[in-house]
């Protein structure tokens, strides 16, 4: 993985509503990228149809759905969603060890390749007082770190997080964890809702494997040639 063509890190997010939209994005996108995301937007319209239609266009899924609930029910969620024949899967941290290795195990019991595992450590539209409301000690870095070291104890393979973040999770938790970044914005590119972005170049730089890259692919003119250019950009 570590070996990837700069094109392969690319992950396109299918942020619409409806499969007209995601099938069309995805023929443009076919060979330029390495996956497509879909997440509960389009997952919750369209179903496993969704998972398909990027995998028609000759693109690998990661299904974005951030399970968090008992380790029975998140298992059983793993194995259909392996059966689905995505290549990633999310899952929230806080929903602990046991939660995380039942999502594994799901993943693990299903024909095929597994898909990887990655866990979400604090969302990033929480702020230090969102935090401490839930009674959550110390910065929010510090909880990001717990969540991302209990995560890969746990049976994670990875992690989402912010450009922000991977630095401190690579000095804790090193080379092996597979860090997939959202929030990346192409020098020059809208910054959006996205306060803490960061360039596809910086993100590489402070150690992501994956870029997850949305509105700059999908509100450009040519997405295949917006995504292109950050091929070129860290290549
Ligand atoms: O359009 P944009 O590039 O901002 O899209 C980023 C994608 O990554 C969206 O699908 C968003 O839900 C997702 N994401 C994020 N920040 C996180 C986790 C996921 O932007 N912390």
């Amino acid at each position: 993985m570590r070996d990837l063509a700069p094109k392969d890190r690319l992950i396109a997010a299918l942020d619409v509503p409806a499969l007209d939209e995601a099938r069309s994005l995805c023929r443009q996108l076919a060979g330029h990228v390495g996956l497509a995301k879909v997440g509960l937007e389009l997952f919750v319209a369209e179903g496993a149809r969704a998972v398909r239609v990027a995998q028609d266009a000759g693109l690998p899924v990661f299904l974005d759905l951030k399970l968090h609930d008992i380790p029975n029910t998140v298992e059983g969620a793993a194995r259909s969603a392996a059966r689905l024949g995505i290549r990633m899967l999310t899952v929230h941290a806080a929903g602990g060890r046991k939660m995380i290795g039942a999502a594994r195990a799901g993943l693990e019991s299903a024909a095929g390749e597994r898909p990887l595992l990655l866990a979400v450590t604090v969302l990033t539209s929480l702020a230090p007082a969102d935090l401490a409301a839930q009674s959550i000690d110390g910065s929010v870095e510090e909880h990001v770190v717990r969540l991302a070291r209990l995560a890969v104890e746990a049976g994670a393979d990875g992690l989402v997080c912010s450009p922000h973040e991977v630095a401190a999770i690579r000095a804790a938790l090193g080379a092996a964890p597979v860090l997939v970044v959202p929030g990346i914005r192409p020098a020059g590119s809208a910054p959006g809702d996205q306060a803490r972005a960061a360039t596809p170049r910086a993100a590489l730089d402070a150690g992501a494997d994956y870029l997850v890259v949305g509105r700059p692919l999908r509100e450009a003119a040519d997405p295949a040639q917006a995504a292109r250019r950050i091929a070129e950009e860290i290549g």
